[in-house]
C-alpha cells in the first residue's frame, strides 16, 4: 500500500524519498533573506482586500548556489504578512491554485464568526485545485496571529502554506521598532527535494523533525536594530513539530502579549512555545555596536532564533519599562458558574489503523477511499479516547462535546503521554488558569502546551459552532488527536 502522503507527492512531483539519516538535524543555509513581504493592500469599496494564491514556487531554500524546493506558497516568498487595525473589516480573496489538492484557510486565534473559521467539510467546502473563495470578517482583537490551511496539514504546511497576520490597535505608545521573527524547519534532502512530511516513527512519537531551521526563511536571522530602543519583537513558531524553548541574552525583555493577547509585562526568563504558539516581547536594545540574541535553549543544539545588533543614536534614556498593552475585548469566564470538564489526550486504540491496514492495495476502491481521507494513514492518538476517524471530514464523528453558547466551561486538560502537545481550540481565546506542574502567569491564548503528566486548567465563555479543538503538532492532529466541540 502506498501511504497516501507519498502517493500525493508522486502525484504532485514535488517530493523524492531520498534517504537520510533521521535524528541528526544537520544546519543547512537557507538563500532566503529573513525579509518578510507584505501582502499588497488594495481597497474595495472602503474595504482592505488582500490577495493569496496557493502555488508552486521553486526557491533555493538551501542556499543562493544550491538547489532548487519546490514550495507551495501564498505569494511569491513564504510567510507573507497581511496587517490591519483591529475592528476593521478584510477581506481575502483566496485562489486555489495548487495542482492536486483542495485547501482552505484557517485564521488561527482570531475570533472569527463561525463559516469562516475554514475548516473543509466542517464550516465550509473544500476549495477545489482552480477555484477560489472569500473570506471576509473583522478582526476583534489586536495580537500577533497567522494562517494555514486544515487540510493535509502535515503536507500543505509542510511545503510552505502559512501566512502571518497582524492585527494592530493595542499600543499605548509607538515602539521604535517592529519586528516579526517566524520559526519555521522544513524537511529537505540535499538535493532541495523534500523529504516525507510525516513518517510513522515520528507521527506516533514527539513528530517528525525538519532538516533545515529557519526565521524567516533564512537560516540565521541578523539585522540592525536602533540603539538604547524599546523594540516590539513579535516571536511565533510556525514549525509543524518542534517546541522551542526561547531566552534572551544580552539585553532585556519583557513578555507582552502571549498568543497575541496582552499580558501583565513580566520579565523573560525563558518560555516554551509549542507549534503555533506566539509570544510578543518588549526589549529595551542596547548600546550601538552591541548584539543581542534570541536564542532557543531547548534544542539539543542551542539554536540562535535572531541576532539583532544595535546601531545609531541612542532612542531612549528613561529606564525600561513597558507600559502593558491594551487588552482585547475578549469575554470573561464566570468561574464561580463554570461547568467544568476533563479531556485526557491519550494513545489510540488501534483499531482504525487495522481497518486501514486491511484494505486491499491492489483494490481501486482501496486508494478512493484513502485518497478521500483529509487526515493521515495511521491513528495512533486520541482525545477522551475518541480518536479522530480516518474518513475524513466528509463523514463527521460526534462531537466530543455539546456545549451551550454563551456559558462559561473550565477544561481540565491532561496529558497521558510521554509527548508535550500544545492543544488548540478554534473560534476561543481561553483564559489559562494554572498548571499542576509550573507557575503560570494568568494569561489568554489560544494554544496552550501540555507537558507530560501535566494536568492544565483553562476556562473560556462558549460561541456558537462547531469549533475544532486538537494539538497543533500536526502530524498529531492527523493521527487521532483532534475533535471538535458543538456549541449552540
Ligand atoms: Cu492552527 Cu486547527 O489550527
Ligand atoms: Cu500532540
Amino acid at each position: 500500500m502506498i501511504p497516501r502522503r507519498k502517493f500525493l507527492t508522486a502525484i504532485g512531483g514535488a517530493a523524492t524519498v531520498a534517504a537520510l539519516p533521521f535524528g541528526a538535524p544537520r544546519r543547512a543555509r537557507s538563500a532566503l533573506s529573513g525579509v518578510l513581504a507584505p501582502v499588497p493592500l488594495e481597497m474595495e469599496q472602503g474595504v482592505k482586500t488582500f490577495r493569496l494564491r496557493s502555488r508552486q514556487v521553486a526557491l533555493p531554500l538551501l542556499g543562493a548556489d544550491g538547489p532548487q524546493s519546490s514550495l507551495w506558497l501564498y505569494a511569491d516568498a513564504p510567510l507573507p504578512v497581511i496587517r490591519v487595525s483591529r475592528g476593521e473589516p478584510v477581506r481575502i480573496r483566496f485562489t486555489n491554485d495548487l495542482p492536486t489538492e483542495h485547501s482552505s484557510i484557517h485564521w488561527h486565534g482570531i475570533r472569527v464568526p463561525n463559516a469562516l473559521d475554514g475548516v473543509p467539510y466542517i464550516t465550509q467546502k473544500p476549495i477545489q485545485p482552480g477555484s477560489g473563495y472569500v473570506y471576509e470578517f473583522t478582526p476583534p482583537d489586536a495580537g500577533t496571529f497567522f494562517f494555514h490551511p486544515h487540510c493535509n496539514e502535515s503536507g500543505q504546511v509542510g511545503q510552505g502554506l502559512a501566512g502571518i497576520f497582524i492585527v494592530d490597535g493595542d499600543t499605548p505608545a509607538p515602539f521604535d521598532d517592529d519586528i516579526i521573527l517566524a520559526a519555521k524547519d522544513w524537511r529537505l534532502a540535499p538535493d532541495g527535494s523534500f523529504l516525507p512530511f510525516t513518517t510513522i516513527k515520528g507521527a506516533s512519537r514527539a513528530g517528525t523533525f525538519g532538516t533545515v531551521r529557519t526565521v524567516n526563511g533564512a537560516a540565521s536571522f541578523a539585522r540592525q536594530v536602533p540603539a538604547s530602543a524599546d523594540l516590539r519583537l513579535r516571536l511565533l513558531n510556525l514549525d509543524s513539530t518542534r517546541v522551542i524553548e526561547v531566552g534572551i541574552e544580552g539585553a532585556e525583555a519583557q513578555v507582552i502579549a502571549i498568543d497575541g493577547n496582552a499580558v501583565v509585562p513580566f520579565p523573560l526568563d525563558t518560555w516554551r512555545l509549542g507549534p503555533a504558539m506566539r509570544l510578543d516581547l518588549a526589549v529595551r536594545s542596547p548600546a550601538a555596536g552591541a548584539t543581542f540574541k534570541l536564542i532557543d535553549y531547548g534544542a539539543s543544539e542551542l539554536y540562535d532564533l535572531a541576532a539583532l545588533t544595535a546601531e545609531g543614536a541612542p532612542m531612549r534614556t528613561e529606564p525600561f519599562s513597558p507600559p502593558p498593552l491594551l487588552a482585547s475585548p475578549i469575554p470573561a469566564p464566570d468561574l464561580a458558574a463554570a461547568e467544568t470538564q476533563t479531556y485526557l489526550f491519550g494513545a489510540a486504540s488501534d483499531s482504525i489503523a487495522s481497518f486501514v491496514d486491511s484494505l486491499d492495495p491492489d483494490d481501486p476502491l482501496s486508494a478512493v477511499i484513502l485518497d478521500s481521507l483529509c487526515t493521515g494513514d495511521e491513528t495512533f492518538w486520541s482525545i477522551n479516547t475518541l480518536s479522530w476517524p480516518h474518513d475524513g471530514h466528509e463523514k463527521l464523528p460526534p462531537p466530543l462535546a455539546r456545549l451551550k453558547a454563551g456559558k462559561s466551561y473550565r477544561f481540565v486538560l491532561q496529558n497521558g503521554t510521554p509527548h508535550p502537545h500544545p492543544i488548540h481550540l478554534h473560534g476561543h481565546t481561553f483564559t489559562v488558569l494554572s498548571s499542576s506542574r509550573r507557575p503560570l502567569p494568568l494569561h489568554q491564548a489560544d494554544t496552550v502546551l501540555v507537558a507530560p503528566k501535566e494536568r492544565v486548567e483553562i476556562a473560556f465563555v462558549a460561541r456558537s459552532g462547531d469549533w475544532m479543538f486538537h494539538c497543533h503538532i500536526l502530524e498529531h492532529l492527523e493521527t487521532g488527536m483532534m475533535g471538535y466541540l458543538r456549541i449552540a
